[in-house]
């Protein structure tokens, strides 16, 4: 990394525990330290979907509005949570879970989603066995670092100001520190996937601006946005109904932040009969209607100012 991230708030695990404070610059010593700490600490692993009730969870999303249709082919669906059941998790991840099940239901809801939508995108545009691992050991978490975030923050109901968007974008360094400690790898593709699931393909995102090439991070980055779209919020009386979620990832390929044929594979599980994702292609005719007091919007990046936000508590 030649220009590491710079924190700008702490990093703290749920326990409070502070893994590195503001103004830490994420450079691979930083990052290598943090991991040597992590060494000598050893946590019990359990499966996901023995967690909880994670599985009713997700075959819930699965079988409801919206998410009904994408997820309808009950073939699919088994093979799904067959990947899924595979995945295993140390007790301070599970934990997490825990902690946003319980604590920001939206958050808790969306990560599973997204875990969901990229496997099932991941199985038609990834053909190699070892791209397609990483796919599954980098989407359950990439929210993670909300933890971070103050809570009235991520569950405000109206549109956040500077400052607090500023805190909201902490998120993906932190969620980088947080799985690099726990997974004991920087380069883990969990962590990398945190860090950089805002990036976009024309360096428009955060926290690097770099334009994003990494296949899994970028079936994520997809998922991700579809779901804010289509997902009820508090602060929007109605969410994007399918057809305006998929005209606005669309726009998005076409002006090239994201992946032109991983909302192509998206759009066809939206169609009946779900057709093979290259015979898909979206109508340039705009005809769907944001939901009126949509606030969907995209955020300020933080930056590290030493003054001006030593104050902040996140994690409050
Ligand atoms: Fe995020
Ligand atoms: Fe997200």
């Amino acid at each position: 990394m030649n220009n590491p991230l710079q924190l700008c708030y702490p990093v703290k695990t749920l326990t409070g525990r502070e893994l590195l404070p503001a103004g830490a610059y994420l450079s691979r010593d930083t990052m290598k330290e943090l991991i040597h700490l992590a060494g000598r600490e050893t946590y019990p692993a359990r499966k996901l979907m023995e967690f909880a009730a994670v599985a009713a969870d997700l075959q819930c999303i699965c079988n409801k509005q919206p998410y009904c249709r994408i997820f309808s082919d009950p073939v699919r669906q088994k093979e799904l949570l067959k990947t899924m059941q595979q995945v295993e998790f140390t007790q301070p991840l599970l934990d997490i879970y825990g902690f946003f099940k319980a604590c920001d239901p939206y958050t808790y809801r969306h990560i599973l989603t997204v875990f969901a939508l990229t496997l099932l995108l991941a199985q038609d545009l990834i053909n190699d066995r070892e791209e397609l691992a990483r796919a599954v050991a980098a989407a359950p978490t990439h929210d993670f670092g909300k933890i971070c975030v103050p809570v009235a923050v991520c569950k405000k109901t109206t549109p956040l100001n500077l400052r607090e968007q500023a805190l909201l974008s902490h998120h993906a360094a932190a969620g980088y520190v947080l799985l690099s400690f726990y997974l004991k790898e920087a380069e883990h593709p969990a962590a990398t996937t945190a860090r950089d699931h805002h990036e976009r393909r024309d360096g428009s995102g955060y926290p690097r601006q770099i334009t994003l090439r990494n296949r899994v991070v970028e079936i994520v980055a997809v998922g991700d946005v579809f779901d804010a779209l289509i997902s009820s919020r508090p602060y929007r009386p109605q969410s994007y109904d399918l057809r305006t979620a998929l005209e606005e990832l669309s726009l998005q390929a076409r002006s090239g932040a994201i992946s032109e044929d991983v909302v192509n594979t998206l759009i066809s599980y939206n169609r009946e009969n779900h057709p093979c994702h290259t015979a898909c292609r979206f109508s340039h005719e705009l005809r769907g209607t944001p939901p009126p007091g949509n606030h969907y919007q995209g955020i300020t990046p933080c930056r590290y100012e030493p003054a001006d936000i030593q104050e902040e508590k996140p994690g409050v």
